[in-house]
């Protein structure tokens, strides 16, 4: 089965990036050198005018596009995509002047001064007007137009306002949501520090003490965004309703719960920016782009995603100033398609003259012509994009998911302790996931309101918060034979950041691990404490771990030990537990550990529960593969993110190297930070 292309008219990879002429019109050599060089690229695809109002409408009500028609029919000509932005992200100094209130209002309750980008007030009737109406133009005079492939709403949304307008309309999401202030009062358990709200009005979500609110706010401030998008997009599609939207998004941001805006969007589009500065190896920060990859795709169930920006050169806003080494763009751009991409495309097309990114990478450097190191690397891109052209819109099968759930995480911020700066939700995901990518397992990363029912291995670390439901549902899960593994901080909070009573984890896991988890320990950093494994365990994991920052005391009641701790008064007390519950099994972790532990775990958990990896579990590290595939041909993405040459065996079977175009066997000898795909024969 392939999916849909990102762009119907289009389905090959998408190669180009943004390209922004508005900033070149008093040069239109330069605008003439940029179409000749772009075939050089390999380019066929540009994302254009994503700041560029200031141009369309230099002064109020006085529209200019004749430079716009002048790129877009160059486009066309030339057969390129065009992914045609509504320039919010941007608005023009003479609106901020004439309607100050379109500037956010911030914390300390002062109007910000016109700067810089991405901070407009998502309120704003003024600024939602201004939008509204710059976007219809844009519609109406390109909706025809052979080069317009998508819309590129906006610029990687982000941020909060709280002026008058925005919290008022907080206070009626509130209302909307509560519908009397004693179900509110309730459900925050305001009695606390006397906040008994009295008129929805007295709600300020820059309190701090109320877990609920601060809780409540994010999920607001992600709705006023996915209805400011809607509000970008109605014009869009009331002219083109057959030319998707999307938006660009950042990884993880913890500002949107980007769940929710990929539901307003069509398709889903990501900027990535990995760090490739740890000269010692690449596996780490590949797999941290590995997970949000793997969750971009499971945004929509599985269907290819766009990397929208990423970087051919290097990043001016990076601690250090570090080139790309030779291959590792390569290598960077093919872990996105391994995982899912069906398009990388660059930040940006030519570096500008100035600006605060005038030293960011980009295809064309300053000195302005094709003849760069970075410009030829780009261009072996654009040859690779046409080498696996067969791979577009294939899927990506997984057995396994990883709970990564933006409510969840700003659960546990929202919260009061426990401890300051040891929560770490984010990077404990990351810690899980990489354990497990490290053992080449396909993942999807999903919510945890999405569907378990097809997956065999389902990990939740830290599930603080269980919304309504959830804990139903892994409970089915484990009844129908899939393995859940789930780790200390799991259960403790409903959906309004209320903890549950009656013993740890709430809502009724418990009785899904068998234990109850009665105490939890923050270390200091004197403190040592460590997981022994019991002798002879079912999972046949060995040896001694550390305990890193947190420990639960959890009690058996059902639930199998596996490991005991070793320190301190709670020494002998059950560290990891499994529990059978119907036809399968439920682990619980109760301590944090470093990636000693979650490797030795996860190998064994991986070779006992038979979870289909693409590579045997013991290649060399820094070996990665994954697989696309249309359930017929078969493609083997293969990376090396270790800096020394390495070798593994495929087995027996026939390959073609798609790169090299040429068919080789199973022995492969991969360079350091090399990466190919192999067609499986
Ligand atoms: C973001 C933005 C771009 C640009 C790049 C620089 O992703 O969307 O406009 O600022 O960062 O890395
Ligand atoms: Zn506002």
């Amino acid at each position: 089965m392939r999916y849909e292309p990102i762009l119907k008219k289009f389905p090959h990879f998408l190669h180009g990036g943004d390209y922004n002429p508005d900033q070149w019109l008093s040069h239109p050599e330069i605008i003439e050198e940029d179409f000749r060089m772009m075939p050089l690229a390999g380019c066929n695809t540009f994302s254009i005018g994503i700041f560029a109002w200031t141009s369309y409408e230099p002064e109020e009500g006085v529209f200019k596009f004749d430079w716009l028609d002048n790129i877009m029919d160059k486009l066309a000509q030339h057969g390129y995509n065009a992914i045609l932005a509504t320039p919010s992200g941007a608005k023009p100094a003479w609106m901020a002047q004439r309607y100050p209130e379109i500037c956010r209002v911030n914390r300390e309750g002062l109007r910000e001064p016109y700067r810089a980008r991405h901070n407009h007030c998502w309120t704003s009737p003024v600024y939602r007007q201004k939008v509204a109406l710059i976007n219809r133009k844009l519609a109406e005079r390109y909706c025809h137009h052979p080069a317009l492939a998508a819309w590129h709403l906006s610029n990687e949304y982000n941020g909060e306002c709280f002026c008058e307008l925005c919290l008022n309309s907080f206070h009626r999401w509130l209302e909307d949501k509560y519908h009397h202030l004693d179900k509110l009062n309730e459900a925050w358990w305001t009695g606390f520090w006397s906040h008994n709200y009295t008129a929805w009005d007295q709600i300020d979500p820059r309190d701090g003490c109320v877990d609920g609110l601060t809780l409540d706010w994010k999920r607001f401030n992600t709705w006023q965004c996915c209805d400011f998008i809607r509000l970008e997009t109605a014009p869009l599609k009331e002219f083109a309703p057959d030319i998707p939207a999307a938006t660009n998004m950042m990884g993880v941001a913890d500002c949107l719960d980007y769940w929710r805006i990929a539901e307003v969007c069509d398709f889903i589009a990501d900027d990535c920016y990995p760090t490739w500065d740890n000269a010692a190896g690449y596996s780490c920060e590949a797999a941290v782009y590995g997970m949000y990859h793997d969750m971009h795709r499971s945004m929509k169930q599985g269907r290819p995603f766009l990397v929208m920006e990423s970087s051919p050169g290097n990043l001016n806003w990076k601690d250090y100033y570090r080139l790309r080494r030779p291959g590792v763009l390569q290598m960077e751009m093919l872990l996105s398609m391994g995982h899912g991409a069906d398009g990388t495309m660059y930040f940006q097309w030519r570096k500008g003259k100035g600006g605060c990114e005038k030293f960011h990478g980009a295809v064309v450097d300053h000195a302005g012509h094709e003849n760069t190191r970075v410009f030829q690397e780009v261009a072996a891109i654009g040859k690779i994009h046409k080498q696996i052209d067969p791979v577009i819109g294939t899927a990506t099968p997984v057995q396994t998911a990883v709970i990564h759930d933006w409510e969840v995480r700003w659960a546990l911020d929202a919260c009061g302790g426990p401890t300051k700066n040891n929560k770490k939700i984010l990077k404990t995901i990351q810690a899980h996931y990489r354990n497990l990518w490290n053992l080449n397992v396909p993942m999807d990363v999903i919510e945890s309101s999405s569907d378990f029912s097809s997956y065999k291995l389902l990990v939740a670390p830290m599930l603080f918060m269980l919304k309504p439901g959830v804990a139903d549902r892994l409970r089915k899960f484990v009844t129908d034979g899939g393995t859940l593994i789930c780790t200390y901080l799991s259960g403790y909070v409903n959906e309004t950041n209320l903890n549950f009573t009656g013993g740890l984890p709430g809502d009724g896991l418990r009785e899904l691990f068998g234990i109850w988890n009665e105490e939890l320990d923050g270390f200091v950093p004197a403190d040592r404490q460590a997981i022994k494994m019991i002798a002879g365990n079912e999972l046949g994991v060995e040896g001694e771990f550390h305990a890193l920052e947190f420990a639960e005391i959890i009690h058996l009641q059902g639930a199998t030990p596996l490991a005991y701790y070793d320190c301190d008064f709670y020494a002998g007390k059950p560290s990891l537990t499994v529990n059978r519950f119907g036809s399968g099994k439920a682990y619980y972790l109760a301590a944090r550990t470093g990636d000693d532990f979650l490797a030795a775990f996860y190998r064994s958990l991986v070779t006992a529960e038979n979870i289909a990896t693409v590579l045997p579990v013991d290649v060399p590290a820094g070996i990665h593969a994954t697989i696309r595939t249309d359930g017929t041909r078969k493609f083997m993405f293969l990376y090396n993110f270790a800096q020394k040459e390495a070798s593994v065996d495929l087995g027996s079977g026939a390959f073609r190297d798609l790169l090299k175009e040429q068919n080789v066997n199973g022995r492969q000898l991969v360079p350091g930070y090399g990466s190919t795909v192999l067609e499986i024969l």
